[in-house]
Order: structure tokens, then sequence, then C-alpha cells
């Protein structure tokens, strides 16, 4: 089975200064921190054992809020990264989880959203390609930017580019082949002193091969790494809750519908819930 890695590192310089005494990954979307809704994600995509990796404070605080995932039928694992060099440090330093699975690894302030997104993620998940996945954006200087060849397969990723490559954006969530952790060790850092996750990709292009899997406009990819960002995805949120009356990145309505509890173990979790409007939103999606 494949594993999950989620990243929940960063020195949030872009928050500070609430970043200073809170990981900005714990800021809620709602009344739920926004790492629920990267962690739902791997979830939706069929994956049950996952390492999260952040800092040690948010670590302890991580714990107490959802300890080792037994309420919602998944393994959670914790390493504590004691810098924040780069993504493909979080794949590092999860090597020994790892082991000899495929694995996802997912950016912690990333939010998907789509009608057909379990289907969708668990077919990604159960190819054994390495696979990322891609998306049309205004603004595509602010991510890593795909160059396609003409036969639409990836010829090389720019990270940040300042001059117009394309409109196709890497978002914050990977599938790879085991294989892959041999690259990791011939990564150097950038310029701005930290391990590159478009410098792994394109390695990986290199030596294997990358799949672009692009999401259509039926789908959301919002990142909410700046305040402003992370507004808009609340708004987002929001609106479509109160419009639809589902919700999103409810763990444990995620945890039902991909069977990984039980309809006894659903009920006495919301019968547990203090949060009247959640209780009865969890108790509803049983009718
Ligand atoms: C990172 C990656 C970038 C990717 C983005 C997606 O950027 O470096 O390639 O497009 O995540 O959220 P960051 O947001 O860490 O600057």
């Amino acid at each position: 089975m494949r594993k999950g890695i989620l990243l929940l590192g960063g020195s949030g310089t872009r928050f500070k200064p609430v970043t200073n005494v809170i990981n900005k990954h714990l800021l809620p979307i709602m009344n739920r921190p926004m790492f629920f809704y990267s962690l739902s994600c791997l979830m939706i995509s069929n994956i049950r054992e996952i390492n999260i990796i952040s800092d040690y404070q948010t670590v302890i605080l991580i714990k107490k809020l959802i300890g080792h995932g037994s309420n919602l039928g998944i393994k959670l694992k914790y390493t504590i990264q004691k810098r924040p060099i780069g993504i493909p440090d979080g794949i590092k330093l999860s090597k020994r989880f790892i082991g000899n699975s495929d694995y996802a690894l997912m950016l912690g302030d990333n939010f998907f959203y789509s009608d057909n997104l379990p289907k969708l993620l668990t077919n990604i998940s159960k190819e054994k390609n390495n696979t990322i996945i891609s998306y049309k954006v205004e603004r595509p200087e602010n991510f890593g930017v795909i160059k396609l060849n003409n036969n639409k397969t990836i010829k090389k990723i720019f990270e940040k580019p300042k001059k117009f490559i394309s409109n196709l954006a890497v978002t914050g969530f990977y599938f790879y082949q085991n294989r892959t952790l041999d690259l990791l060790n011939k990564l150097k850092k950038s310029k701005r002193n930290e391990y590159e996750i478009t410098d792994f990709n394109n390695l990986i292009i290199k030596k294997f091969s990358l799949k672009n899997f692009e999401l259509g406009r039926g789908a959301v990819w919002l990142d909410s790494g700046t305040p402003n960002d992370h507004h808009e995805t609340a708004k987002f949120v929001k609106i479509i809750e109160e419009r639809t009356g589902k919700k999103i990145g409810m763990l444990e309505e995620v945890a039902f519908n991909m069977k990984f509890i039980n309809k006894q173990k659903l009920i006495s979790l919301a019968k547990n819930n203090p949060l009247t409007e959640d209780r009865e939103y969890l108790l509803k999606t049983l009718k």
C-alpha cells in the first residue's frame, strides 16, 4: 500500500508575526485547522499510513488533536523537522517510514475541491507511476511551472519563473515510486538555501518518468500559504458549505466514507463531539 507524507514545515515567513508562536498549518479555516483539509486529501486517496512532519511544538499539539489516528481508522506517525530546509527534506526524514512502499507527499497548505476527487485521487494513487497534479492558474510565477513537450509530456519544471513559461502550475500533491528515494542524495541546495521539490521532479523526469495529471476547470486548487490566500480558501469553504450543506475536511466523515471506520464508530465519535453543529452534521451523514 502507498504511504503518505504530510509536510507541515516551513517558517511561515509570510504569516509573521502570528507564526512567531504558531505554525501556519494550525490556523483555522472555519473551525478546522488548515492541515485537516490536506490530511483529508491523503485519506481520500485511500492512504491510511501517514507520516506527519513538523516542528517539535506543533507535533505535540497535533498529537493532542488527533493522536495516532485510531479514531479515524488510520495510522499516524510523527517526525520532527528541526530546521525547515525544503520540501524534499520531508521525504528524506520519512525514508524509514516509507520502507519499500511507493509514497505520496502532500503540502499542508494545499487545498483541493472537486465533485469526483476521491475517485480521481484513488485512481492516481493505485497506479504505479510518478505523478504530479497540475492546475492552470492566472499567476504562475508564484509556483513550480510546467513546460510541456509537443506530445504533452513534461519537458521540464521551473520554480517560480520570472519569465512566462506556461500557465500550468504544479500543485503540492505528489505521487512517487519507491525508487525515486535513490535520487534524494543527488539534490543540492538552491539559492534560497533549501532543497527544492522542483529539482527532485526534474531529476525524476531525467532518470525515470513523471506523469502530469491536469485537474480540469471543474476542480478547485487553492494554496493557503499567504494571509490573503488563506482568507480566500476560508471564504470558498464557507460558501460551499453554506450552499450545499456538505462540510469539507471533516475527518470523521471522510474516514466513514472511505470505509476506514464503521457506522458504530462514527456514531460514537459524533456523540462525543461537543459542538452541536458538527455532532448533528455527522449523525445526518448516516441518513
Ligand atoms: C511549493 C513548491 C512549488 C509548488 C507549490 C505548491 O512552493 O516549491 O513548486 O508549486 O509549493 O503549493 P511554496 O509554496 O513552498 O513556495
